[in-house]
């Protein structure tokens, strides 16, 4: 299989600031990749520097053999990352049909073997959203929110989708809704993707990959089947006291 994403000796953080050492992983193509972790142990930053949102003070990042640390964040979009952040970033203002289709223009088709995600297909995968087509950001739950802020990425057909703790705060049927249209967009179309979890057993079942983060260094690197074989070690890893 092909390799997608490969990051080398990465270090990245806000300013002066380093959040990130010392960071190298790679990812084959249609290959998922559960990114896990304590609170604040810089997946999101890990996220926010391959989507080119912070600042970056060493190591190389390639997609598809092209670097991508030389490009601003709108560049890394065109390039074939959909970074869907943590706070979702919806246009608030703006209708769902309208947050789907203002990004369309950029849409490119010509991504490899995926087909191309249009609006109609994200309302087939999200039949939520279908039945709220003209309502506006603002008017959507947290789990709608969520939906559509992955929407708005697959419109974009990336090669890689970057997703930040996309279950956080939704309602258990929401995030079963959710983990199966991820896990469609995955394992069924085979899009590549980083989903950072902090509740990682959902996530580690529908990954092929794992890495766990502490302290902004990589803890753990090997395949999310025997670190979700592996109770204990997961425990360990993320410090989670067993009773
Ligand atoms: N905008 C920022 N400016 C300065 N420091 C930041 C900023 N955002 C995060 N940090 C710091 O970087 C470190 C890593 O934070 P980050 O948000 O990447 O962690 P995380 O693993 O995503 O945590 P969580 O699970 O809570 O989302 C923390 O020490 C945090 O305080
Ligand atoms: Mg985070």
């Amino acid at each position: 299989m092909s390799e997608l994403l490969r990051v080398e000796n990465l270090s990245a953080g806000y300013d002066e600031a380093v959040v990130l050492n010392d960071i190298s992983l790679t990812l084959a193509e249609g290959e998922t990749l559960a990114l896990l972790g304590r609170n604040g142990t810089g997946k999101t930053t890990l996220m926010d520097t391959l989507a080119g949102a912070t600042r970056q003070h060493g190591g190389q990042i390639f997609l598809a053999g092209k670097p991508l640390h030389t490009l601003a964040s709108f560049q890394r979009a065109e390039a074939g990352i959909g970074w869907v952040p943590q706070e979702r970033c919806i246009f608030k203002s703006l209708t769902v049909h309208e947050n789907l289709t203002a990004v369309a223009q950029a849409v490119r088709a010509d991504r490899g073997a995926h087909a191309a995600w249009t609006p109609e297909r994200v309302y087939e995968l999200f039949p939520r959203l279908a039945e709220r087509k003209t309502n506006l950001g603002t008017q959507l739950s947290g789990g709608e929110q969520q939906m559509l802020a992955v929407g708005r990425a697959l419109v974009l057909n990336p090669r890689l989708l970057l997703l930040d703790e996309p279950l956080e705060g939704l309602a258990p049927i929401i995030v079963q809704e959710l983990l199966r249209a991820i896990a469609r967009i995955t394992r069924e179309e085979g899009l590549s993707a980083i989903i950072v979890e902090q509740h990682p057993q959902a996530i580690l079942a529908i990954s092929h990959q794992a890495v766990v983060l502490d302290q902004g260094r990589v803890v753990h690197q090997g395949p999310a089947q025997t670190l979700a074989s592996q109770p204990q070690l997961l425990d360990q890893l993320l410090g989670v006291a067993r009773a």
